[in-house]
């Protein structure tokens, strides 16, 4: 994909990676983009890279821009190997002298990466370079989501590089917000559930420090999708709503399922949550990626796990799903657990304990059924995520 000038002497010289379908754990069935941007003023600057195999890739759009050679200064917002894995290939082309800015702990995580490859400067909140017409300032966001990380702010045009913050795993020919519409919304809300969340106290302080600065804001360039220049509004409101975890009239009941019992008992739990007024969807860890569940755990009210009992334990699938998501640490759910066995049985009580020791209040012992559930066990099923709802509705009350 050629480069795209997105303000007046500013380029996406960035590229798409199509075919990408597995980001470390997270499903990505719309690939991503690595987002890099070219400033061309009286110094010329690059802001992040791209994966280490675009390299060439991202050097062959700056060419149909400017001369690799004539950029004088590097911007790396990230560390982590999806921005900075191409630094080593360009700053060998543009001259090894070249200065990359980072922040502190970037110099630090950048140098480790990379051992005296790179020639780093650190910079500070507040710091600023003049290229010429245009300043850069920069604004550390520790922890958003690396240590490393921070947003860099053209002061003149008013676009903030905010690096992987606001950003979405979609891979397309459509470069802004106001082309794609709504459809980029899931997109931004996955990326979100399952890089930002765990992090999701310090968004409101970053969100609340940006307003106190007073940072003006016309376009947002995030370093994965489409760019916010049509309403970067929109997606600063969006990260507040997630980042407060107020949840929505919403049940997930997820599970996996070995001989179709722990499924019937899912689909009769999700009846029950319906018929108590909440709106739901029974979630097979077969057929859903983890990812795509915590989408939908975001901002649900209740999360519901089932799990067959399986040589003691939790069945490995719901395991792995239990894992991931205590990780990225949702907070303000009523949780429930239950599952079929054969002899022990021990899988519902396992799922509690997780569910527990992640915060979530369980109103409900869940049902536990030996082999297959016949009608009566599928009544109970039902009444129990009845009961789900009827607590999460005494709640609100
Ligand atoms: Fe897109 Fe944290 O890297």
């Amino acid at each position: 994909m050629k480069p795209v000038q997105i303000a007046e002497g500013i380029y996406d010289v960035g590229v798409q990676d199509w075919n990408i379908s597995d980001f470390h754990g997270y499903s990505t069935p719309f690939g991503t983009s690595y987002n890099a941007f070219l400033i061309v003023d009286k110094q010329i600057a690059l802001i992040d890279t791209v994966k280490s195999p675009f390299a060439d890739r991202l050097l062959e759009n700056i060419t149909a821009v400017v001369d690799p050679g004539k950029i004088d200064l590097v911007i790396s917002n990230h560390t982590e190997m999806d921005h900075s894995g191409g630094l080593p290939q360009v700053v060998q082309r543009i001259g090894e002298e070249t200065p990359v800015y980072c922040s502190k702990m970037g110099e630090k995580n950048l140098a480790r990466h990379f051992p005296g490859r790179l020639n780093l400067r650190a910079v500070s909140s507040g710091a600023e370079i003049s290229l010429g017409k245009n300043t850069l300032a920069f604004l550390e966001t520790r922890m958003l989501h690396w240590p490393d990380s921070m947003f860099s702010y053209l002061k003149e045009q008013r676009i903030l590089f905010s690096s992987d913050a606001f950003g979405q795993h979609y891979a397309g020919f459509e470069k802004y917000d106001d082309i794609v519409g709504d459809a980029i919304m899931p997109h931004a809300k996955k990326y979100f559930a399952n890089i930002l969340l765990l992090y999701a106290p310090l968004i409101l302080k970053l969100v609340d420090q940006i307003a106190d600065m007073g940072l003006a804001i016309d376009m947002i360039c995030p370093d994965h999708g489409v760019l916010w220049r049509h309403d970067p509004k929109k997606i600063i409101d969006a990260y507040v709503c997630w980042s407060r975890q107020e949840p929505v009239e919403k049940a997930v009941v997820v599970y996996d399922t070995m001989w179709n019992s722990t499924q019937k008992m899912a689909e009769a739990i999700a009846a029950g949550l319906y018929e108590g007024g909440m709106a739901v969807r029974p979630m097979s860890l077969r057929k859903w990626h983890r990812s795509d569940v915590m989408s939908e755990v975001l901002d649900a009210a209740a999360v519901v796990v089932g799990s067959p009992t399986l040589n003691n334990g939790i069945f490995p699938t719901v395991a792995d799903f239990l894992t991931y998501m205590k990780g990225l640490k949702p907070k303000n759910k009523i949780g429930g657990a239950f599952g079929s066995y054969g002899w022990s049985g021990e899988s519902p009580a396992q799922i509690a304990e997780t569910l527990e020791s992640m915060g979530f209040d369980l109103p409900e012992k869940g049902p536990k059924i030996q082999y297959i559930p016949e009608r009566e066990a599928l009544a109970a099923c039902f009444d129990f995520g009845k009961r789900i709802a009827g607590q999460r509705a005494g709640e609100r009350r």
